[in-house]
């Protein structure tokens, strides 16, 4: 395949007055494009969110990206050229997020058993919202599951970042510690072993997530672009698997929010969409929160924005 480099047509840098490092990357490629100029084992975390083959056109305020209805099968065999990429790309201490919902997700996870190996497999993050239409037909729809492996049993996992508080439990008793401090206390019947946790030091969340609603019209956060995911979700994955400096990649950016994210923890990145939209709404996000970085004098990386010359402006999707 030929790569992105020399597939080039313009690209712009934006600056931040950040001279250090090198530029982050905004890429307006198919996936696969991106991903053949890069060389194996130079990322931390990749986080994908492709389309989940719903059959309906994404829309949200005149924007939209075609999701084709195929089969589980065709879906797989779709992405697996790219997830295949994805993991040539980690470095041993990486991680791979996939993003899918009920459509085609156990499907994925078979395959991504086989790519990475079963005992690669980490975590099923059951992703919980509420908002949005509901069916009299059956139980409500409203989760989404992200798929966590490690390209090896070495993988980076920084649960401290990520604690969440924790709430009153039916089976503990709160008492004070010695220095005045919140403790949650059980005692175990039959060893009469007592276990104490810190109530202020918080916890390691569950794999089910329901304290991150999806993103509803007015909230402030939402831009121009569909399926649009919160940057409270991807801050979670984030930090909890890499550290500042690492470098992230994601290949169906959408509005960007990863890169967003990203930016702001001064993590490196590499982020694509196919739709030429996609990155104009991503760039807008990504050079108004440097610039207000930079104002408060922390500026980012530059960012360089790419535009690959033969690309077709619709996903690489079967029909
Ligand atoms: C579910 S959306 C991503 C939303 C994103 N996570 C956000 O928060 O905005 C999927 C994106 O994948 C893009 N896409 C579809 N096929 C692609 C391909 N082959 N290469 C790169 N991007 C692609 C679409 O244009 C769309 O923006």
């Amino acid at each position: 395949m030929v790569g992105f480099a020399s597939r080039m047509l313009n690209q712009q840098m934006i600056q931040f007055g950040n001279p250090s490092g090198q530029p982050d990357r905004l890429l307006h490629a198919d996936c696969l494009v991106a991903q053949a100029d890069l060389p194996d084992e130079c990322l931390d975390l990749v986080y994908i969110d492709p389309p989940f083959g719903t059959g309906k056109t994404r829309k949200n305020r005149g924007q939209s990206y075609p999701d084709s209805r195929s089969s589980p099968d065709v879906f797989v065999e779709w992405l697996a050229s790219c997830l295949a990429e994805s993991h040539r790309l980690l470095k041993p201490s990486g991680s791979l997020f996939v993003h899918l919902d009920h459509h085609s997700v156990h499907y994925v996870k078979v395959h991504l058993d086989g790519l990475f190996g079963r005992s690669r497999f980490i975590n099923e993050l059951i992703w919980c919202y509420s908002v949005g239409g509901k069916s009299k037909r059956r139980f409500a729809r409203k989760h989404d599951t992200i798929l966590w492996y490690g390209k090896t049993a070495d993988y980076a996992f920084y649960p401290e970042q990520v604690h969440v508080p924790r709430k009153p439990s039916s089976h503990m008793r709160v008492v004070m510690d010695e220095n005045g401090e919140p403790v949650q206390e059980k005692t175990d019947r039959k060893t009469g072993k007592v276990y104490r946790y810190p109530v202020n030091r918080g916890k390691i969340p569950e794999d089910w997530w329901t304290d991150i609603e999806l993103l509803n019209r007015s909230d402030k956060e939402r831009v121009a672009w569909p399926t649009q995911k919160p940057s409270r979700l991807l801050e979670r994955i984030v930090k909890g698997t890499t550290k500042p400096g690492d470098m992230i990649a994601d290949w169906f950016s959408g509005s960007g929010t990863t890169a967003v994210v990203a930016q702001r923890e001064r993590r490196n990145f590499i982020v694509t969409d196919v739709k030429s939209e996609a990155i104009a709404c991503a760039r807008a996000r990504l050079s108004a929160q440097g610039e207000q970085l930079a104002a408060a004098g922390a500026p980012p990386a530059d960012l360089h924005c790419q535009s690959s010359a033969d690309l077709s402006d619709g996903p690489r999707q079967e029909s």
